[in-house]
């Protein structure tokens, strides 16, 4: 019974209950179905007007009063039974779990954000323990949405200005979908997310943030926020167009908007579109986006505005190369060197990703974000054992060319 109907495998409790009682209104439906048809066909076949045969007299029956009490009982009987079971199916799914964790679910078009207990959030993608009761509270930022688990059998509508809760009762590690089942408006068949049920002990390596994947370039960065904050449901980045324009072309490029004017698609014009995104809507696009203001910082619009200006710079794909010949140009190899040896400061060989003990005591991971303090300002995290003499580089060494030198510092590995 585990696929059932074909919506994925057992996968939560509920799935089984679920199944189980569709299943007991098959096979019963099914059963009276049969008989009643069987029966039709064959009195049908008895009965019918005989070849050569003259107009039979219809008896005069007037009632049989035990016929008529079995065939209204046992029809009341099996619908009592279906809503009985249905009933005990539902209590179950609806009470409290004790000791559940609440998640904060709020729909938008057209993507589900999720706020967790310690503060964090995220788009599209929610991370819960194998074993451990889920409380969902839902609600929408704009019009009715649904949401739906086909793997745990459960739907929920998401209505604006109102409170919706749904209980997850997660029995088995592994990525599920979770699908909008309302429609809602051009972009409802891409909003979808991805419920990722962990086994206890990687669901609390997640929780302590070590799973996250250190920070790639700036632009790698804003990729990976512009995959997770559900953009790419409506932007496609090249090829056929979704419910907004193209990322790919975007960048700089003059753009027409709705009221007749048209302004370049820059740093700020991004930006705002993000922030306020109703403020200038590209002509021939429906304005349905909501803002990220609060879902975004504004780093987090910088790495994006990053990734979209690589994206019309044709991609560029970095190995080091550049970042290699940068480490010379901007005299880093005169203290650091590539190759293991030590010489004024800590080598660039190994060093990423590597824990580093620091004056004072304390550690820390060697990840982007060190190295771009370290570079901006070394003072703050001196590595043990060498001296505090590097040179501040903010505003010497721009953005840019600092991603591509943390680019080659990677590939020493
Ligand atoms: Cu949201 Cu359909």
């Amino acid at each position: 019974m585990a696929n059932a109907y074909a919506l994925g495998e057992a996968a939560s409790r509920t799935t089984g209950q679920v199944d189980a009682l569709f299943l007991f209104i098959t096979v019963v439906s099914l059963f009276f179905f049969l008989l009643v048809e069987g029966l039709l066909i064959y009195f049908a076949i008895k009965y019918r007007r005989k070849k050569g045969a003259g107009a039979a007299e219809t008896p005069d029956i007037r009632s049989h009063l035990f016929l008529e009490t079995v065939w209204v009982l046992i029809p009341s009987l099996v619908v009592v039974a279906f809503f009985y079971y249905g009933y005990l199916v539902f209590r179950d799914i609806r009470a409290p779990a004790p000791g559940a964790t609440d998640i904060h679910v709020t729909a938008r078009q057209f993507l589900f954000e999720f706020r967790y207990p310690d503060g964090r959030s995220s788009i599209n993608e929610v991370t819960v323990p194998v074993g451990k009761p889920v409380k969902l509270i839902l609600s929408s930022d704009d019009v009715i949405h649904s949401f739906f688990v086909p793997a745990y059998r459960i739907k929920q509508d998401m209505v604006p200005g109102q409170y919706t809760t749904l209980y997850l009762h997660p029995d088995k590690a592994g990525t599920y979908d979770i699908l909008c089942a309302e429609y809602c408006g051009v972009g409802h068949s891409v909003m979808r997310a991805r419920l990722m049920v962990m086994e206890p002990g990687e669901y609390a390596e997640w929780r302590k943030g070590k799973t996250v994947a250190a920070a790639g370039t700036l632009a790698e960065q804003g990729k990976e926020l512009v995959e997770k904050s559900g953009c790419l449901g409506c932007h496609a980045v090249e090829g056929k167009e979704k419910v907004g324009p193209n990322f790919g072309k975007q960048f700089g490029r003059k753009v027409l908007l709705a009221d007749g004017t048209s302004v370049n698609a820059d740093e700020e014009y991004i930006r705002e579109s993000i922030v306020d995104p109703g403020a200038k809507v590209v002509n021939g696009y429906p304005n349905v986006m909501p803002t990220f203001k609060v879902t975004l910082s504004p780093g987090d619009v910088t790495a994006i505005i990053a990734y979209l200006t690589s994206l019309s710079g044709g991609g560029r794909e970095e190995k080091g190369e550049k970042g290699k010949t940068l480490t010379e140009t901007y005299g880093c190899l005169g203290c650091h060197s590539a190759d293991g040896s030590v010489r004024v400061g800590p080598s660039f060989k190994g060093l990423f990703g590597r824990q580093v003990e620091l004056e004072g005591g304390g550690k820390v991971a060697a990840d982007e974000a060190y190295l771009r303090e370290s570079v901006y300002r070394p003072q703050a995290k001196i590595v043990k054992g060498f001296p505090a003499i590097m040179p501040v580089f903010q505003g010497k060494i721009p953005e840019e060319d600092l991603s591509s030198i943390i680019v080659y510092i990677k590939t020493l590995k």
